[in-house]
């Protein structure tokens, strides 16, 4: 994955294919890199149907969508964040607000919204039909030790439960039901980390995501954490990353990313790197990591590019296969393979 000099490179994670394709038409248009990549991630954040970003992401254990975004600019060493914030469905734009007009880095929940109202934002319901059935589902999957849940109905009530479900919910087919009940049994921590580089070797990046699905109210991950879920800096390069944040957090990861490529690591090996950092803090006990997925994204300044996983993905039958992440170098962007630190079993 190394190709040599600045130029315009644009990377994310594998739910970016379309979002490098606008931030690259903005790059060979001589626009920001810092606009490029939010303008890239703000087609994510208004798509329904990524239920881990923005509208239609999935939400608090309330059902509140609650949205978590931070920005980095190299040229100007410049950072904002936002964490905690409901009912604006473009987190990212209001990171970079942050950034551009206030002397502070992040802002939070009530204090973000008003922030966001304040320079005109459009209050929205986040939820999606789609996320609210996924959200009821988890909860009607919950059980107290005696197996019983409030959130479904009685021992005297007609019908199965699956049908009732259906009649509460009737656009939703048997594929929309599979879908609520693997998010309610796998809640997902997806995300988009978004990093772009441009022929003049200025760099920036965003990450912008809904968090951890059916999280407890005001739980932040690692997207909005500077020198978590993103770092950039001007001199080396830029880091990122999706999964898991608790995980990230510990190892301050895309800090981690860059010093890493600072003492001379490939981008690849970087992310290697700082993924044997989460291994340690479970002794490598692949049977804890298996509870987890955390992916991390690595551009340098000389436009080299990386990406790793904790596991591998399996193919239907059975064989390990890498994870992707996406990639525009001008032109259509394409998926490339992750390294891995454990093939998954
Ligand atoms: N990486 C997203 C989160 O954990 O919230």
């Amino acid at each position: 994955m190394a190709q040599g000099g600045p130029r315009n490179v644009v990377i994310s994670s594998n739910n970016g294919l379309a979002c490098n394709e606008i931030a690259m038409s903005y790059l060979e248009r001589g626009r920001d890199t810092l606009d490029a990549v939010v303008a890239g991630v703000n087609s994510v954040e208004d798509d329904p149907n990524d239920d881990s970003v923005g509208y239609g992401g999935l939400p608090n254990e309330e059902g509140a969508v609650e949205l978590d975004a931070s920005v980095m600019h190299g040229p100007t060493r410049r950072c904002g964040a936002v964490a905690g914030l409901r009912h604006i469905k473009n987190p990212s734009k209001v990171a970079k607000l942050v950034m551009e007009q206030t002397d502070h880095c992040m802002l939070v929940g009530e204090g973000a919204l008003r922030f966001a109202r304040a320079w005109g934002f459009k209050e929205e319901n986040l939820l999606t039909e789609k996320s609210r059935l996924a959200w009821m589902v988890w909860k009607q999957s919950l059980r107290d030790a005696g197996g019983h849940n409030n959130w479904t109905d009685g021992l005297d009530a007609p019908g199965k439960p699956s049908a009732r479900l259906r009649g509460a919910f009737p656009g939703a087919d048997e594929e929309l039901l599979a879908y609520a009940w693997d998010r309610a049994a796998n809640p997902p921590t997806g995300t988009i980390n978004c990093l772009a580089l441009n022929a003049k070797g200025e760099m920036s990046g965003v990450t912008t995501t809904s968090g951890l699905a059916w999280k407890i109210p005001g739980r932040i991950g690692d997207s909005p954490i500077i020198g978590a879920g993103l770092y950039v800096d001007q001199d080396v390069g830029a880091g990122g990353s999706t999964g898991r944040g608790e995980e990230n957090i510990r190892v301050a990861g895309g800090h981690t990313v860059v010093e890493n490529m600072r003492k001379g690591m490939s981008p690849t090996d970087a992310c290697l790197d700082t993924l044997k950092r989460i291994s340690r803090n479970y002794n490598d006990d692949k049977a804890k990591l298996a509870k987890f997925s955390i992916t991390f994204y690595a551009l340098r300044k000389d436009g080299v590019y990386g990406s790793a996983s904790l596991w591998s993905s399996r193919t239907r039958d059975g064989k390990t296969a890498p994870q992707r992440f996406a990639v525009n170098t001008g032109g259509k962007s394409r998926m490339e393979d992750c390294a891995y630190l454990y093939a998954s079993f």
